[in-house]
């Protein structure tokens, strides 16, 4: 597509996303604002037409910083860039992990650097601004170092309303941070999230992607507290939380073995279960599908003959 979406938050990129589909013209142009020098919808290096400037790195027009390419920094070794290598191997299509790929970049450095965009793009066979387009895009993916612990409260409207919004602004006047910021000491980093999909628990907290479900404000500031102080916490439905850059080696594909750590499931989300079973109901046996009736029309055709 080549528009740049950096800085929104997911609700809005997916909305210009769909936007930009939709229309097919650039339609994100007449609500993205303008800065001089770059053209609306296009990142600096991006003509618009799909092509890129040269090295094809992406620059974003918006306030939030970009990636920042002349930054050389980087903890990625050879072992980091073999176990790329093998997450590629996983897929038929390589291309298909870089979203593993970048998890496991930020295992390593924190945050999605440009040397970790470099050496997928070159591993992947595919352009830099590829990769940068990928991760700027995920909300999970970051470009900002994030701290030992991110604190994410979950502001869409079911949580918001069960107590989400009282939650978040607690947790930024007892940490002194905003919304996407992390502490002095780097130890947490505070963002507000877009649906879990926990709803049954609302207001739902998550640390380092273990849920914290029905939390308060008062729970909340429990939890950071006992992660600033060092002690072992663990989620309501999951394992004992570790740190940010362990959860994404995790979410890399390298499993810690702690997979079955914990309640896996609630008793809120097997409710319905229970009441089946207590009531003997069991769901209607799905009929055995033949071979294609060569007969059979397709349902438009026999609406169209009905009438
Ligand atoms: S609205 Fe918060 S988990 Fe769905």
């Amino acid at each position: 597509m080549g528009v740049w979406l950096g800085g929104w938050d997911g609700q809005d990129r997916r909305t210009a996303h769909w936007l930009e589909r939709i229309n097919g013209c650039g339609m994100s142009n007449l609500i993205e604002p303008q800065v001089p020098g770059t053209r609306a919808g296009h990142a600096a290096g991006d003509n618009g037409s799909g092509e890129h400037g040269s090295g094809g790195h992406f620059t974003t027009h918006f306030d939030e910083a970009s990636i920042d390419f002349s930054d050389a920094e980087t903890q990625i070794t050879e072992r980091t860039r073999a176990e790329l290598v093998s997450i590629a191997a996983r897929y038929p299509q390589a291309r298909s992990a870089l979203l593993p790929m970048l998890h496991l970049v930020q295992s390593v450095e924190g945050r999605v650097t440009p040397a970790g965009i470099e050496v997928c793009a070159e591993i992947l066979g595919i352009s830099t601004a590829d990769v940068s387009g990928v991760a700027t895009f995920y909300t999970m993916y970051k470009r900002r170092p994030v701290g030992e612990y991110h604190v994410g409260v979950c502001t869409t409207a079911l949580c918001a309303i069960m107590g989400g919004d009282q939650v978040f602004s607690r947790l930024q006047d007892h940490l002194g941070v905003g919304n996407d910021e992390t502490t002095e000491d780097g130890l947490i980093t505070l963002e507000h999230l877009e649906c879990n999909a926990a709803c049954d628990m609302a207001p739902v907290m998550m640390v380092n992607w273990e849920f914290f479900d029905n939390t308060t404000p008062d729970r909340a500031v429990e939890v950071v507290d006992q992660l600033r102080a060092g002690g072992e916490v663990t989620a309501t439905r999951g394992a004992r939380v570790c740190t940010w850059k362990e959860a994404e080696r995790v979410l890399a594909g390298f499993p810690d073995g702690r997979a079955d750590e914990g309640p896996t499931s609630a008793y809120e989300s097997r409710l319905g279960l229970r009441i089946a079973t207590e009531n003997g109901w069991s769901a209607p046996p799905v009929p055995a599908k033949g071979p294609p009736d060569q007969d059979e029309q397709p349902a438009n055709d026999v609406a169209e003959d009905a009438k």
